[in-house]
């Protein structure tokens, strides 16, 4: 029996989900939504929602999610049919009769399944056997461990043109050159039966296998490595009635409940580059099979995620691909849906980069991913100079362009005003330059000088030739990037601290260009936004970096992270700042008092000492309470 796609829609639309919950738990309206205590998990105040409007539910505790028919199957423990016919009685629907066509087709596609199941079983065994000494070792020289070889299934598909089809001719040649697994050399042939009938062989030999499965893990395609050097490096099965490659996703079956968990879905290029991240402990990555990502893989991302992140390499190429898939989600956006963009180093896949950094350094990456908005207009800039008037013009042009081809209204008029705001600011603002930096002594290092232009330079000597910099303890570096965030978030405090931060000496290179560009914004009036500074700060690495931190939505230290407060927030971050900017000074009291202590060896130079060192215990806590106060999970 097959049910289309609008019957269910229809369905869903016509069942009320609160009511159909209400009858198993006890649902309280809330504002648009409706709450009740999770029927998945133990709790005791309510986190799970009900949305009728969108026709799902959704546990902030557990990550339940689901829509009418999901609810049958898990709550109720429903098979999906059943359901459906429950769901529809209620509604007064009628379920579709049986379509015999379609029943026939289900029966060859149960008939492929079990050929693709066997072949998998196949590939499996000889990658363990001695046929797959070689591929073992790939395998190992790779970093892959067994746990992740047996998640993903990995196998091997030994050398020659009839090993599979003699280890799978139950199944028949005609099913296994459907299922792909042969090719028939003659299969292309208009004459048909005419010339003399040629062998079929194995498609994949001597390759490393990567079982693709659909989002139920069922194989329905592979995708064969070479071992070593040579052409294709990837050989991938050919569309089947199972395997449509414009409409699946590697590893969709794994990443679709662990994005449910993470609330994220990192989008790769490859298939090991999934893999590799997976090891690393992303398990809620996906990789398109060798093409551009089409409109039905990016909807069904959008069932998994509002917002996936696509992750691809900076070099020109991955660039391009970047702008390419934002193009196309264009006309497809809806509220809430959008694209986020991370960048690689140039010429790393994050299957280079983790093995070459680690997870911290993708962490990275990830956290300063660009929404689509930001991608585009910094994008736009990047094309084409903009030094005359008609260059200028040009480039509203282009993004009135991209703002038509959006297809939602309110989206749309969004965008719109997004980029006349950006672009007013970028060639209409006047920066003030009135605010000079104050107390400038007769010690210029460490202080802003001015250029032969009269702009307002960041120092480039040191504070004090003994002083450390800040970062140097993952304490610090964390109240560092929590005080950035804090006032990105209330720009007109730059101005209040800045002699302070000036004097600040980094540690974290990104970080230190941050502050030195937010301290030059300072200078300007636009600062005292959020959205005016991020424009001064844009496009490039800083702007990217201050927008993953905005994004991030952590490493703030107020208990209130949000708050609008601003007193609160004005007091937070002096102590902040005043601490940060305490550590250094500390040190260096702290190894000139012990310098002392040795050489006078007395009494009072060792109080001294002692009272120092107390000084410096003390600030380590209130540091750490500072960096750690507001840590979400
Ligand atoms: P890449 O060439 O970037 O490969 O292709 P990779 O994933 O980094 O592979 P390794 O690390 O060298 O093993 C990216 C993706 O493009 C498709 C595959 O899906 C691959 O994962 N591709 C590539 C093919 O389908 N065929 C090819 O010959 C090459
Ligand atoms: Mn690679």
């Amino acid at each position: 029996m097959s049910l289309t796609p609008a019957f269910l829609d229809e369905l869903r639309a016509r069942t009320s989900l609160s009511t159909l919950i209400g009858r198993t738990v006890k649902v309280q309206k809330a504002g648009r939504e409706y709450k009740a205590c999770c029927p998945f998990h133990n709790e005791k105040t309510p986190s799970f929602t009900i949305n009728d409007e969108k026709g799902f539910y959704h546990c902030f505790g557990c990550g339940a999610h689901g829509d009418a028919i999901r609810w049958m199957t898990d709550q109720r423990g429903l098979p999906f049919m059943e359901a459906v016919k429950e769901l529809a009685q209620a509604a007064g629907m009628e379920v579709p009769a049986a379509d015999p066509r379609a029943a026939k087709r289900a029966e060859a596609a149960k008939g492929l399944h079990d050929a693709m199941a066997a072949a998998q079983g196949f590939f499996e065994e000889q990658l363990g056997g001695i046929d797959g000494a070689d591929a073992r070792a790939y395998l190992g020289k790779r970093g892959i461990s067994d746990a992740t070889r047996r998640a993903f299934g990995f196998g091997y598909s030994p050398d020659g043109r009839g090993r599979l089809k003699s280890a799978l001719k139950e199944f028949g040649e005609p099913m296994l050159v459907e299922a792909g697994l042969l090719i028939d050399p003659d299969g292309a042939e208009p004459d048909g039966g005419k010339t003399r009938k040629r062998d079929t062989y194995d498609r994949f030999r001597g390759r490393l296998m990567l079982p693709i499965r659909d989002i139920r893990g069922r194989v329905i395609a592979f995708g064969g490595r070479i071992l070593g050097a040579g052409e294709p490096k990837y050989l991938n099965s050919p569309d089947t009635p199972l395997f449509d490659k414009g409409r699946t996703l590697y590893n969709i079956d794994r990443a679709s409940p662990a994005s449910r968990n993470t609330g994220r879905v990192i989008v790769v290029e490859g298939y090991m580059d999934v893999v590799a991240l997976a090891q690393a402990g992303f398990a809620d990555a996906v990789a398109p099979l060798g093409t551009a990502l089409t409109e039905h893989q990016i909807e069904r991302l959008w069932k998994m995620v509002e917002v996936p992140i696509l992750c691809f390499d900076g070099d020109s190429a991955g660039q391009k691909a970047a702008i390419r898939a934002a193009m196309r989600a264009l006309p497809l956006l809806r509220p809430g849906h959008s694209l986020a963009f991370a960048t690689l180093p140039a010429g790393k896949d994050p299957d280079d980069l983790i093995r070459a950094e680690g997870p911290a350094a993708m962490e990275a990456v990830l956290a300063a991913a660009q929404p689509l908005v930001d991608r585009l207009w910094s994008h736009e800039q990047t094309v084409a100079p903009l030094d005359t008037p008609e260059q200028k013009a040009a480039l509203k042009q282009r993004l009135a362009a991209i703002t038509e081809a959006i297809g939602h209204p309110d989206v749309r008029a969004h965008y719109a005003h997004a980029f006349r705001e950006r672009y007013d600011a970028l060639f209409f603002a006047r920066p003030a330059f009135s605010n000079a930096p104050r107390g400038q002594g007769a010690n210029n290092a460490g202080r802003w000088q001015r250029d032969k232009k009269g702009n307002w330079k960041p120092p480039i000597a040191p504070v004090g030739q003994e002083a450390r910099a800040i970062g140097a303890t993952g304490m610090e570096q964390r109240l560092l990037r929590a005080i950035l965030a804090s006032l990105l978030r209330h720009p007109d405090q730059i101005v209040r601290h800045r002699e302070t931060l000036a004097s600040l000496q980094v540690a974290d290179r990104a970080l230190g260009q941050l502050l030195a560009a937010m301290i030059a914004a300072s200078f300007r009036k636009e600062t005292v936004e959020t959205d005016g500074l991020l424009t001064i700060l844009g496009p490039g690495e800083v702007y990217n970096m201050a927008k993953g931190m905005l994004r991030a939505d952590t490493f703030t230290f107020t208990p209130h992270r949000m708050t609008t407060d601003a007193d609160r927030v004005t007091r937070d971050l002096e102590e902040a700042i005043r601490v940060m900017a305490q550590g250094p000074e500390l040190d260096a009291a702290l190894a000139e008092a012990t310098r002392r202590a040795r050489e006078d060896l007395n009494e009072a130079s060792y109080a001294e000492q002692q009272r120092v060192h107390r000084l410096k215990m003390d600030h380590e806590s209130r540091l750490a309470e500072l960096a750690q106060s507001d840590d979400i999970e």
